[in-house]
């Protein structure tokens, strides 16, 4: 049995390996050339102390001294990966970054596959990369990708899952954005396009409890990733999801979304939009439109993503009401020059 292993460095980039059945963490990670932090790979220093986020491991407290790794701390979810055998994939982090670790930034070479205007406001665009087998991402991360002909490069999440035959991006056309004017006006199919990741720390952790996602515009593309990779995974708990967007045409993709709601009794959603010339059934920001269910008395994993200003004005509304979920993760879409 192999297992996949995210490294997810302090510098946000994510390294990805394979540990087998009985291999530590620090084997499988020299052998595949990453040089995470280790020194006397005995379980005596405590130089290799990472933090599991997610997945399941064998770790004989047996062979390790305190000194290494408290109680507490292995209770916490500390690690020393020296020591750690993975049973499962997992998502570590490492308190040390990409370039220390001399783990390169993977960049995916493609072709432009496809180019889509989903709605005046929106458009979605593929890419076939050349090494298909080689991208490996966490559903909800996302990459740079470089604006053709450009030395600039623009952040996009994946709205595809890893195993798709395309990696899919759903992007706003911004009037006179860089990457939007491209896409919108210059875009040829089969042409070559670049981009390097994947990064971040907002991707979808396994669902042990009611789970709400709040998207805000083209903050969708994560969450599509994830519904899609539920999909194939299954869900043990309810995921509910309010998408809300500006104007009638910013909704996007509801038809993905009413597909997964309709075959899946895990998932459930509404939207609503903000403006008020909107014929919408209902109207204005995600905040009005979270059951109070959906919160299961805070009681819930809660994801969020958008623009700036409207993630924001969620983190404000959730502090306001006194609302302290058992674990927040959110992205913010920062404009690129800020
Ligand atoms: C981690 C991360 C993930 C992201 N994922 C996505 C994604 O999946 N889909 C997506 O659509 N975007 C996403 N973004 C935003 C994206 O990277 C670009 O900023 C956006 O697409 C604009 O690029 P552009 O080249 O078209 O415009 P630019 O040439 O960068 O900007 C043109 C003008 O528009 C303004 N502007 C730029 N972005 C915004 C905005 N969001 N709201 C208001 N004004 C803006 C700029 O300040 C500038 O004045 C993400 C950003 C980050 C940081
Ligand atoms: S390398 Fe010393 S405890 Fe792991």
């Amino acid at each position: 049995m192999e297992y996949n292993i995210a490294l997810q460095f302090e510098d946000g980039v994510t390294g990805f390996i394979k540990c087998d059945d009985g291999e530590t963490v620090a084997e499988a990670a020299y052998r595949q050339k990453f040089n995470i932090p280790v020194d006397c790979l005995d379980g005596a220093c405590g130089t290799c102390r990472c933090h599991c986020e997610s997945g399941s491991y064998d770790m004989d407290a047996d062979l390790y001294i305190e000194d290494a790794l408290s109680e507490d701390e292995a209770e916490e979810g500390f690690v020393l990966t020296c020591q750690m055998m993975p049973t499962s994939d997992c998502v570590i982090k490492v308190p040390s970054s990409s370039e220390a670790c001399k783990v390169g930034k993977a960049t995916f070479k493609g072709k432009l596959a496809a180019v889509t205007t989903l709605s005046e406001s929106t458009i979605h665009f593929g890419i076939d990369v050349e090494n298909p087998d080689a991208l490996v991402f966490l559903p909800g991360q996302y990459v740079n990708v470089t604006i053709p002909n450009t030395d600039e490069t623009r952040s996009y999440s994946f709205s595809s899952i890893p195993s798709a035959h395309q990696a899919e991006f759903v992007v706003r056309n911004i009037p006179n954005g860089k990457m939007s004017s491209f896409l919108s006006q210059n875009a040829t199919i089969g042409q070559d396009i670049e981009f390097e990741g994947p990064f971040g720390s907002f991707y979808l952790r396994p669902v042990v409890r009611p789970t709400l996602f709040l998207a805000g515009g083209t903050g969708i593309a994560p969450f599509l990733s994830m519904l899609k990779s539920l999909e194939v995974s299954g869900a043990h708990h309810p995921i509910n999801m309010v998408y809300g967007v500006t104007h009638d045409f910013d909704l996007v993709e509801t038809q993905k979304l009413d597909e997964v709601k309709q075959n899946h009794p895990w998932f459930n959603y509404h939207s609503c939009v903000a403006s008020e010339d909107s014929s919408h059934d209902k109207k204005g920001y995600v905040t009005h439109h979270i059951k109070d269910d959906w919160l299961n008395n805070g009681e819930v994993d809660i994801y969020l993503c958008g623009p700036l200003a409207m993630v924001d004005a969620v983190q404000n509304w959730l502090e306001s009401n006194n609302i302290q979920p058992s674990n927040f993760y959110y992205e913010k879409f920062t404009p690129s020059e800020q």
